[in-house]
């Protein structure tokens, strides 16, 4: 089963408006920035553009298939 098809199912225990989002700008920074870049351009200082440490491109969300369709609900069943 696709992953969006089993989010459908899920419901998410958080509620978007009572979000901290500087806190959450501040956690993502810390722990996905390094990688996805920050400014979520899949481009952080780990990949740059290639010449970085880490083998593997992060994920850009700034891609279409990350804006089209990409339920919460999906990173609690990833
Ligand atoms: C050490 C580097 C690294 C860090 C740190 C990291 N990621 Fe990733 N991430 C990757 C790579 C590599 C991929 C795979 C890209 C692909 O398959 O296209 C990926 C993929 C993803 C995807 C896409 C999954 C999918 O199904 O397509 C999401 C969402 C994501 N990461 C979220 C996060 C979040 C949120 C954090 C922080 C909590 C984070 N990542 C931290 C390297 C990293």
């Amino acid at each position: 089963m696709k992953p969006d098809m089993q989010s459908a199912s899920v419901k998410s225990p958080l509620d978007a408006s009572k979000i901290d989002m500087t806190e959450a700008e501040r956690l993502y920074l810390v722990n996905c920035g390094v990688c996805h870049g920050a400014k979520l351009d899949g481009n952080g200082p780990l990949w740059k553009g290639g010449d970085g440490p880490y083998p593997a491109a992060p994920k850009n969300f700034l891609a279409d298939d990350m804006k089209a369709g990409w339920r919460k609900e999906r990173c609690f069943i990833l």
